[in-house]
């Protein structure tokens, strides 16, 4: 859901940038700017426009020629954010060095160069469009995520004048609160717990009850087989709004997936960056209580209920990793088709389960009325199909014309990776559960030591099929 909206609001903000470009760039970057019309937005600090250089010297330099490098950079009066060194993945017995360059000074003359200087050279870059040589910036660590907290496209109280808050400013205070907290967070951080008012419990209370008597019918097997457990560990009561932190617990213990609070909008390439992480970004807040069967944007009910509960089952776990994993470094264009098969997926996808179509996706799973709509002979159903899928067009107001039926979520995923194979990348990437970070892949050493990981799990496999068979 985030994915299409924000779509929506990156456009406005850029005229909305455009007006006030004085006034957001003089203000000082972690307080939020109160715009024209009386709304927040958060500018992304300057880092978020910064260029990162990933680059091995060449083999005859030793570690500590990294000063060298950096008097290039002062000679091209180009400020460092960041600078890193490590072993070399691609090159035995070398080094690599990622530096973050700060926007301003002469950097493509320094990035020319250093390029003349390194065996391996890469530029990872936010204003990728402004050059075709270089990859879409990506985070490559799991505490890179904490970046996107300043990247926000929307800010807390920021109401469009049809939310049902909009004229109350006692909800509207309650968003900035919610915000603020979520704006502060670091990765690693529990997720802060919140005394919800009963204003709130009651409109969840409401929620919860309209939507559990449908789930045993129109639900997925799936999400009908998690949900006793969620009652049992995370308090997921009528009258409990459940803690994101005990359920971001109860997630990092089934698939490993885990809970991120988040501020505001993420743009698409954000928000399915974090599910390459197993992290799901989610808010906090609850709808409005005038109308509590009806929300215009994701809320805690939506998470809670449409999505959670998927995520604990392994097979959807990986199959949201796909489509995240496909979208690091991707062209903007492709951004665009996965964030549509994600929204034909994981937010309205139906399925078939002994011969009955049931409801996966979240946005029905968290919605009274299209959850009996969906399953109705209305709506037209096609099988999905990610290069077709990929290219519908779809409406954000009101119910889909138009849903995609997966056979199971292993088939699903195939499909989609599949189709992640034909997006035009350089590299590969595989997500290193250990270190909790991205690998990129585009040397042959990396491609051997992962044939070499892959044949110590078939070990493992022949060993316990043998043991089956005794
Ligand atoms: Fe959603």
């Amino acid at each position: 859901m985030y994915a299409q909206i924000s779509r929506q609001l990156d456009q406005t903000l850029n005229v909305k940038k455009g007006e006030d470009e004085s006034l957001l760039s003089s203000s000082p970057p972690d307080t939020p700017k109160l715009i024209h019309g009386g709304n927040y937005i958060k500018e992304g600090r300057d880092s978020a426009k910064s260029t990162c250089l990933i680059f091995s010297p060449t083999e005859e330099d030793e570690v500590g020629s990294l000063g060298r490098y950096l008097q290039l950079f002062a000679k091209h009066k180009v400020n460092l954010l960041h600078i890193e060194s490590r072993s070399s993945l691609r090159q035995p017995n070398s080094y690599e060095f990622m530096v973050e360059c700060a926007p301003g000074g002469n950097i493509p003359s320094a990035i020319e160069s250093l390029r003349d200087q390194c065996n391996y050279f890469s530029i990872i870059s936010r204003n990728h469009n402004d050059n075709m040589n270089t990859v879409p910036w990506f985070p490559r660590r799991i505490r890179d995520l904490d970046k996107f907290a300043n990247q926000i496209l929307s800010y807390g109280a920021e109401l469009d004048s049809d939310h049902p808050g909009f004229t109350d400013p006692v909800y509207r205070k309650r968003r900035k609160y919610f915000a603020d907290i979520a704006y502060n967070y670091k990765h690693g951080q529990p997720i802060p717990r919140v005394e919800y008012t009963p204003e709130e419990v009651a409109t969840w209370g409401v929620v919860f009850k309209n939507l559990t008597k449908l789930y045993p019918k129109n639900a997925c097997r799936e999400h009908n087989h998690v949900f006793p457990l969620l009652i049992e560990n995370c308090g997921y009561r009528e009258d409990n709004i459940p803690q994101l932190e005990d359920i971001s617990n109860f997630l990092k213990d089934s698939t490993g997936f885990t809970l991120r609070p988040v501020a505001g909008l993420l743009s698409s390439r954000d928000f399915l960056a974090g599910l390459a992480f197993r992290v799901f970004h989610s808010t906090q807040y609850i709808r409005h209580s005038s109308k509590p069967l009806y929300t215009p944007e994701p809320d805690v009910c939506h998470e809670i209920l449409g999505h959670v509960p998927l995520l604990a089952d392994p097979s959807f776990a990986q199959f949201s990793q796909v489509i995240g994993l496909a979208s690091l470094g991707a062209p903007d264009d492709y951004i665009e088709k996965l964030a549509t098969c994600f929204w034909f997926t994981v937010e309205y996808g139906l399925c078939r389960q002994n011969g009955e179509l049931k409801a996966y996706g979240a946005g029905l799973l968290s919605s009274f009325g299209e959850l009996e709509y969906c399953l109705s002979d209305k709506p037209e159903l096609r099988p999905f199909d990610p290069p077709k899928t990929a290219l519908q067009k779809y409406p954000i107001t009101e119910y889909q014309p138009v849903y995609y039926v997966a056979e199971d979520f292993e088939d699903a995923k195939e499909k989609m990776t599949k189709f992640a194979q034909t997006i035009p990348r350089k590299f590969g990437v595989r997500y290193d559960a250990y270190t909790q970070s991205i690998s990129i892949l585009d040397s042959k050493q990396q491609v051997e030591a992962l044939v070499n990981n892959v044949n110590q799990e078939v070990q493992i496999l022949m060993d316990a099929l043998r043991k089956l068979q005794h």
